[in-house]
């Protein structure tokens, strides 16, 4: 049972973790987003800065909470793709330091790959093969999860990313970064019946609509529209109403092509991963349509959806006792497919 430790930098997070096989030894999570607020984003100079005062207090406080010596961990794992160069390399020069320093193999992670392993620390009996709908600002993507490294992309988004549509319309809204967490927060005292919006279809040459790919892109469009009308009608914007009505219209867009897809692909388990999944909307309506499918779905906690080091550990974990590792020369990519 491999024990590893990992580093993840790829965007506004610093975080390490050790995990032993699929379970948590520790995971410190320190997040940038206070010092990003001001600027509506991530800016990715200031991310790379605060990645490097951080990352070695947050590296010895995961040692520490795991209670274990070096002598113990295996591995060393961490993201190398995709994500913010600048971001990246911070984690990666620490991961490569540490390797060659505790004499440990080094494996590089891709950070989706990450995110579907969030499950397994969940479920530690899950087995391949299942579905993974991969929902996070930068991906909207289903997944056939073969094997360990064996990856097939049935769905993805034609422009936005589904989190990324979430940023956008909660700017549009007032509502401040990151505009998931907002969304949802202002949507509890909303009605998601209050108006319609698009529910993102991609049609075909042939006719229809393409089953598991999306466009987030128009709704956020649409958005803008409404809003603008609502401003010159009526003044106040009724925002609780707007934040939910785009997030059930979010969730049924989602849940749609997920669960037709594991139908289409005969898969029973549909895991869910990546910031998105934090969503109370979606949670709810994927998790209703998905029973009366007889589909199981796996969410994980809100601290496992949104970044971390434990899913990246965990994944590290599995290739170390698979014999895969990397060489020291390994690169940061930004751009990377699965
Ligand atoms: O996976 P993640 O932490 O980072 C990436 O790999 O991109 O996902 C971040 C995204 C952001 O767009 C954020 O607004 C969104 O996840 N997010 C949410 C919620 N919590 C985070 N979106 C909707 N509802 C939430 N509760
Ligand atoms: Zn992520």
């Amino acid at each position: 049972m491999a024990t590893v430790i990992a580093i993840e930098t790829s965007c506004d997070e610093t975080a390490a973790a050790v995990v032993k096989k699929r379970h948590i030894l520790s995971s410190v999570v320190s997040s940038q987003i206070a010092a990003h607020q001001a600027y509506g984003g991530v800016v990715p100079e200031v991310a790379s800065r605060l990645h490097v005062e951080m990352i070695n207090a947050v590296v010895a406080e995961a040692i520490a909470q795991s209670g274990l010596g070096w002598d113990q961990i295996d591995g060393i794992g961490v993201t190398a793709a995709p994500g913010l160069v600048g971001a990246l390399l911070v984690g990666l020069s620490a991961a490569k330091t540490l390797a060659m320093l505790q004499r440990k193999p080094l494996i590089g992670i891709h950070h989706l790959e990450g995110h579907i392993y969030a499950s397994y620390l969940v479920d530690r009996q899950l087995r391949p093969p299942f579905l993974c709908l991969l929902v996070s600002g930068g991906h909207t993507s289903l997944i056939r999860v073969e094997n360990c490294g064996q990856y097939l992309t049935l769905g993805q988004t034609r422009d936005d990313a589904v989190g990324e549509a979430f940023d956008k319309v909660a700017r549009l809204l007032g509502l401040g970064y990151p505009g998931g967490p907002a969304i949802d927060r202002a949507a509890r005292a909303g009605d998601p019946g209050a108006f319609d919006f698009p529910e993102g279809n991609i049609s075909l040459p042939a006719g229809g609509f393409h089953p598991y790919d999306s466009s987030f892109s128009g709704l956020k469009t649409a958005a803008l529209r409404l809003v603008e009308r609502l401003r010159a009608q009526e003044g106040d914007l009724p925002v609780a109403d707007l934040a939910a009505s785009f997030q059930a219209s979010v969730a049924r867009s989602l849940t749609k092509r997920a669960l037709r897809c594991a139908q289409d692909h005969q898969l029973s388990t549909l895991v869910v991963g990546g910031g998105v999944a934090a969503n109370s909307a979606l949670r709810s309506h994927l998790t209703a349509a998905a029973q009366a499918q007889g589909v199981t779905v796996i969410f994980p906690p809100l601290s496992l959806c949104t970044d971390n080091a434990a899913m990246i550990a965990c994944a590290a974990a599995e290739h170390l006792e698979r014999g895969h590792q990397s060489s020291l020369s390994l690169g940061a990519q930004s751009r990377f497919g699965l």
